[in-house]
Order: C-alpha cells, then sequence, then structure tokens
C-alpha cells in the first residue's frame, strides 16, 4: 500500500525521549530557543492579519521580506539581489526542496554523521544514497575534506554541510570552507549549506557562509532560530538566479507561498528588532560557559566549548557490566531520573557515545541536569 519510499522512514529518536518526560523533569532536549519573538514582530503579524493580509501571496515571498533578507546577507555576497532569495516555510522546507530539485533515485548525497536529524529521511524520501562523513571531537567536529574526497565517486551528486552545527556546535573555519569549496567545484557538486545557526555564534569567532562562494553553492535559512519563532514556520534559501528558479518550481508545487501575515512579522524582526539576537547570544553564552563547565567537572564526561549554536555535544566515558554504556541507554537512565535530553546515535551512528544537552533553559535549570548527570555517571563511572 505504501510507497517504498517510506520504507525505513521513522520519527527522530529524540521524539522517543519527550514520552518520557515527567512533570518536573529538566528539558535539555530541545532544538529551539526559550525566548518568545522579538514584540515588534508578533505586533507586526498581528497587524498584518487585521489589515487583510490574509490572502495568498507570491510564490517566493513578499518583495519587501526578498529585500530585508537580500540586505541581511550582502556582508557575505555584495552582489546579492532578491532575485537570489526566496523565503519559504521553513528551513526544513528549504532542505527538501533543494533535494528534490537536484537529486535522482541512486545518486549519492554526502551527509555530516552526526547531523541534524532531517538529512537522512529527505535524501531516502528522494531515493538518493546517504554518504555520511564524520563530524569528530577529535577535529573540533570540523568537516575533514580528505574524507569527504575519498567518499565521493561518479554517482555523488550533493554535499551537505551545516556550520554552526546542530548536535556538535561545530563551526568550519575559512579554509574549511575554501577547502570545501575548491572540493565540490572540482567534483561538480551542489554544495547544499544549512545556515540555520549562522547568528547563534560565540565571541571570537566567526561564521564563515558558503554564499556567493561557488556558483551551484544552495544557502539554506531559516527565521526559527534567530527570532525564536520555531513554530512560524519560515525560511529562506541563497543561491544562484538559474538554480533558485528551479527550485522555486519544487517549492511552489509543495506549498504555493510561504504563510502571508508570518512574513510580515520576519520582516519587521529584520527591519526593527534591534538588539534581539545580540541579547539572545548573550544570554546562550553564559550559559554555555556555564554548562561546558560542568560537564569537563563530572568524571567521565569531556565537553568542547561550543562556538556557535545553543548546543553542547560531549562525549563519555562510561560502563555498566563491563562494555561502554549506549549513548540511548544513557539518556533513558538520564530520563527516568529526571533529566530530558537527545543521545548522541539519534544523530547518527558516529553520535555514539556522546549526549546532546541544548542550553536552552534558565542556568537553574541546566545547573539542576547537570546535578542529574552527575548522580546518574557515578554509578557508571570505571
Ligand atoms: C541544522 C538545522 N537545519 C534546519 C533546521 C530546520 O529549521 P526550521 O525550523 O526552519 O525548519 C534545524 C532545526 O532544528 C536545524 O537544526
Amino acid at each position: 500500500m505504501y510507497s517504498s519510499r517510506m520504507n525505513g522512514i521513522q520519527l527522530s529518536g529524540i521524539r522517543k525521549m519527550f514520552d518520557l518526560v515527567k512533570g518536573d523533569s529538566v528539558n535539555l532536549g530541545l532544538g529551539e530557543p526559550d525566548f518568545q519573538p522579538p514584540p515588534v514582530a508578533i505586533k507586526a503579524v498581528r497587524e498584518a492579519m487585521e489589515m487583510g493580509f490574509n490572502k495568498y501571496g507570491p510564490t517566493n515571498g513578499i518583495p519587501q521580506l526578498r529585500e530585508a533578507i537580500a540586505d541581511r546577507l550582502r556582508g557575505s555576497w555584495k552582489n546579492i539581489t532578491t532575485e537570489n532569495v526566496i523565503v519559504t516555510n521553513s528551513g526544513t522546507e528549504g532542505l527538501f526542496s533543494t533535494c528534490l530539485t537536484f537529486v535522482n533515485r541512486g545518486e549519492g548525497v554526502l551527509t555530516p554523521d552526526p547531523g541534524f536529524v532531517l538529512y537522512r529521511p529527505h535524501i531516502q524520501l528522494v531515493e538518493g544514497q546517504i554518504r555520511e562523513y564524520g563530524l569528530v571531537q577529535e577535529n573540533e567536529f570540523r568537516p575533514d575534506p580528505d574524507e569527504i574526497s575519498r567518499l565521493i565517486d561518479e554517482r555523488s551528486k550533493m554535499l551537505i554541510v551545516n556550520s554552526p552545527n546542530n548536535p556538535t556546535g561545530g563551526m568550519v573555519t575559512r579554509q574549511d570552507r575554501d577547502d570545501l569549496v575548491d572540493l565540490a567545484r572540482d567534483k561538480d557538486l551542489i554544495l547544499l549549506s544549512d545556515e540555520v545557526y549562522d547568528s547563534m555564534v560565540y565571541t571570537g569567532n566567526v561564521h564563515h557562509s558558503f554564499l556567493g562562494q561557488y556558483e551551484k553553492a544552495v544557502v539554506i535559512n531559516s527565521f526559527s532560530k534567530i527570532y525564536a519563532m520555531t513554530g512560524w514556520r519560515l525560511g529562506y534559501i541563497a543561491a544562484g538566479e538559474e538554480i533558485l528558479k528551479k527550485i522555486s518550481l519544487a517549492h511552489y508545487h509543495m506549498v504555493a507561498c510561504p504563510a502571508t501575515p508570518i512574513q510580515h512579522g520576519a520582516l519587521a524582526g529584520l527591519r526593527s528588532a534591534d538588539g534581539f539576537v545580540e541579547t539572545m547570544v548573550e544570554e546562550f553564552h553564559g550559559r554555555r560557559d556555564l554548562i561546558t563547565k560542568r560537564l569537563n567537572e563530572i568524571p567521565g564526561f569531556t565537553a568542547l566549548s561550543p562556538p556557535g549554536t545553543f548546543y553542547s555535544f560531549p562525549s563519555y566515558d562510561l560502563y555498566q557490566n563491563g562494555s561502554r554504556i549506549p549513548s540511548e541507554d544513557l539518556a533513558l537512565e538520564l530520563a527516568r531520573n529526571g533529566l530530558i535530553c537527545s543521545h548522541g546515535t539519534s544523530f547518527g551512528g558516529r553520535g555514539e557515545y556522546h549526549m546532546r544537552f541544548s542550553f536552552v533553559n534558565t542556568r537553574e535549570n541546566i545547573h539542576k541536569g547537570m546535578d542529574i548527570v552527575e548522580e546518574v555517571s557515578r554509578k557508571f563511572v570505571r
């Protein structure tokens, strides 16, 4: 009855943890800021609805928003115009529209492991072949162009890069970015760069965008994280004009157009939510330092200080009955003790012996959560 495309498609492993949530659990499992959207954005949505902006809009988004997005991105790509931007119904839709546009059955897509939970299912849904490259703690969770190069064969079509990265918090350096661009150009790959965390970057680190660096780069972005509007479902794609025209067809046939009033909210965010992002990132910065310190004080845990995102992805060396405890079992044990987090393997096999803790909760709750990790770990440390 079902298409073979659906074989093996499941909800992400993170969902299982949420079934275990008790009323008083500390939740460090979520992938969204614990902030409300900027008040100017909320007001703009309400006003847009009241003023009658409730109809279908242009497929590629309202022109004022495309213009404001182009302005935002001009620092990375000086010649960008509105024709290089389409507004999507979320970063997720942008990812899927891009996969639909480029990947034929059996073509290879290189994707990070560990990586964002939707990359693999999207590749599967377009019947592409998943080729995973590793992001390892020893290399600060940065992609290794040599490894990627070895994985490329004549069927390879697309390379997915995500910096700052979910779940690891790692980022590419300028050199990494340039090497990956050279590699994609040399092998004639589409380079899909997911940059939804581009503004969640901590002092001393710089986001190196792939925008305007390569004619076959497709950059995915979203309003979800930057304005804490994950439930509003709005994102965008920036790419070369011809490429974007094709992606726009996939986008059109799936969603017709992005939600009209919501676009007015995002526009107000870009135009007048002064200081909103900076305040949020400053708060995350403090929490990042706190969680990194706490984790490194727990016997068995090793945490890097993530340069970007709001995720910590420590490794652990803990044992049960003589063997290392799998991340899913450890996450279940933490959940039973009142802490929700995401086990490393929900992001791919190489996430084993890691946990993802999102610091999208109060400092008090981060402390409570780390107390639970400390207590649970004590049972398993060698
Ligand atoms: C790396 C990455 N890309 C894309 C998305 C999707 O964001 P959106 O809410 O815009 O669909 C997320 C959300 O968690 C993410 O972490």
